[in-house]
């Protein structure tokens, strides 16, 4: 990888101005996501158990609000039988701690910086003031570091310490939080930066879904590992503190060859044979899962999902596979009931073949009486009329060859601002590409209004987060409600992210 040194697509760290390419490396075709070898032996399928996330405890809590204090720093983790990985880490885990949070209630994060790197922490999904949102420019950078350089007149640096406070001023949801440092959110999540936020309301408290040890959080990402059993990525600096950027192999994507559930590579979870509720993240840089059981369950769908993105659905909907792309949370139900008892069910990713065409197995073992129920009604949702949109926006994402992935035909720069929506306004943005695009949007969820035809399969609900495939357009209708200021606009793609496939609005 050092080899490819020269041949880069460079960025200006934390400037985003776009330098020309070193060598006319340049490629013909759009590149793809590319799988990225381990270095030792993969460890077998199915040995290890699944993890269950620990719940973060707040430090204190007052009448408004619950505390959190996490320092992020260098670890080592139990990934692979017999060894370890050091990871970067809040509070030193990989995944990080859950937060668990509810509507109305506000949660101040106080994290502190204890990497030798610039920090940014985003809550995905979180309809959150533009100071605690995580822009990629606000960085929170180690103690001694020196100055930041950063053509942003906007960037609110920090050093050491900052507190996020998320106002939880929205509905239900699975959200989850994850690094953002501009031009290397990619590696920095690679590494470890990235957990769940859960926020749970009064309405989805009442009914009768699976909950307990039978709700579960899986946080679905892919890695590779060095031969010393650390993780494996192929950036142009891997100490992070300079040239950002991956070799131009990779440029299209980084996919892993091992998958890891919860931190652990394909693990299995004993289930008794009841109804289970799996909040299911993609976490991944670049990889995209079909999901599906194997053995499917007799006379019925393997997933009955009641949540999306932005929290639950109004009716439930049934799927044989769901095809979840990075960024992406499909909120399920599977029902162990249609087992008998000993069974081993597989959850695989009909996307690849071979050992990335497994994700974890669940084995059927004990009997136990299940009272949950999944009502045809799960929740109300109140899109708003498409008729009441002030304007169309369109935004083309695509590949400019030397000039990396682009957004109508320009790279990502902080100084500059592609749509100022009013608050509270509500717009169409008419979304098109050439090829894979999980595009995301932050402050808002959106209804998927059209994608290339009706809405698909996967559009339920309120999105945050649309997976565009080669030569799809889709609009969707957004509310530009919460807060006034600066955000950004993205594909969670996110090699593609780090090269500049960002843009800015700012809700005026
Ligand atoms: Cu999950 Cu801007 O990110
Ligand atoms: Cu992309």
């Amino acid at each position: 990888m050092k080899s490819s040194r020269r041949q880069v697509l460079r960025l200006a760290a934390s400037a985003g101005a776009l330098l020309p390419l070193s060598e006319s490396a340049c490629l013909r075709g759009r590149p793809q996501a590319k799988l990225l070898e381990s270095r030792l032996p993969l460890p077998k399928p199915f040995e290890s158990v699944l993890p269950i996330i620990p719940v973060l405890k707040p430090v204190r809590t007052d009448a408004s609000t619950d505390y959190y204090e996490v320092a992020v720093h260098p670890a080592s983790a139990r990934i692979l039988p017999g060894g370890t990985t050091s990871i970067w880490g809040y509070n030193g885990t990989f995944p990080g701690p859950t937060i668990e949070a509810r509507c109305g209630r506000q949660v101040s994060l106080r994290l502190r910086n204890e990497l030798p790197v610039p920090i940014v922490n985003h809550l995905h999904g979180g309809r959150t003031p533009p100071e605690s949102d995580g822009y990629p420019t606000d960085f929170l950078l180690p103690k001694d570091y020196g100055p930041l350089l950063t053509s942003d007149p906007r960037a609110r640096v920090k050093w050491a310490e900052r507190e996020y406070v998320y106002p939880n001023e929205q509905r239900a949801a699975t959200l989850w939080y994850h690094d953002h440092r501009m031009d290397f959110t990619a590696p920095q999540v690679w590494r470890g930066l990235a957990g769940f936020y859960i926020l749970r309301d009064p309405e989805e408290l009442q009914l009768p879904l699976p909950r307990g040890d039978r709700e579960i959080a899986l946080l679905i990402c892919d890695r590779s590992f060095d031969a010393d059993g650390s993780f494996l990525y192929p950036a142009l600096d891997p100490s992070l503190r300079g040239q950002s950027g991956v070799s131009m192999d990779y440029m299209g994507g980084v996919l892993g060859d091992v998958i890891l559930v919860n931190g652990a590579p394909w693990p299995k979870l004993e289930v008794a044979n009841t109804r289970y509720r799996f909040r299911i993240l993609n976490a991944s840089n670049a990889r995209r899962y079909e999901l599906a059981l194997d053995p499917a369950p007799g006379g019925a769908a393997s997933f009955v999902q009641i949540g999306s993105d932005g929290g639950l659905l109004d009716k439930p909907v049934r799927h044989r596979t769901i095809r979840i792309a990075p960024s992406e949370r499909f909120d399920v139900i599977v029902d162990f009931s249609r087992y008998r008892l000993g069974s081993k069910v597989s959850l695989l990713n009909k996307a690849a073949g071979g050992p990335q065409g497994q994700i974890m197995r669940f084995e059927v073992t004990r009997q136990e009486r299940d009272d949950s129920a999944i009502p045809p009604t799960l929740s109300r949702i109140d899109f708003p009329d498409p008729a009441s949109a002030v304007r169309t926006r369109v935004f083309d994402f695509s590949y400019r060859g030397t000039r990396g992935w682009l957004i109508n035909r320009k790279p990502y720069d902080p100084a500059r601002m592609d749509a100022q929506p009013k608050l509270d306004s509500t717009e169409i943005w008419r979304l098109q590409t050439d090829f894979n695009h999980p595009l995301h949007l932050h402050l808002v969820h959106f209804q998927v209004l059209s994608h290339s035809g009706r809405p698909g399969p996967y559009d339920a609900g309120w999105k945050d987060t649309i997976d565009l495939g080669p030569g799809q357009a889709a609009d969707i209708l957004v509310r530009f409600s919460g807060y006034r200021g600066r955000y950004v606009f993205h594909c969670h793609n996110l090699e593609h992210e780090d090269m500049a496939m960002m843009g800015n609005f700012e809700v005026i």
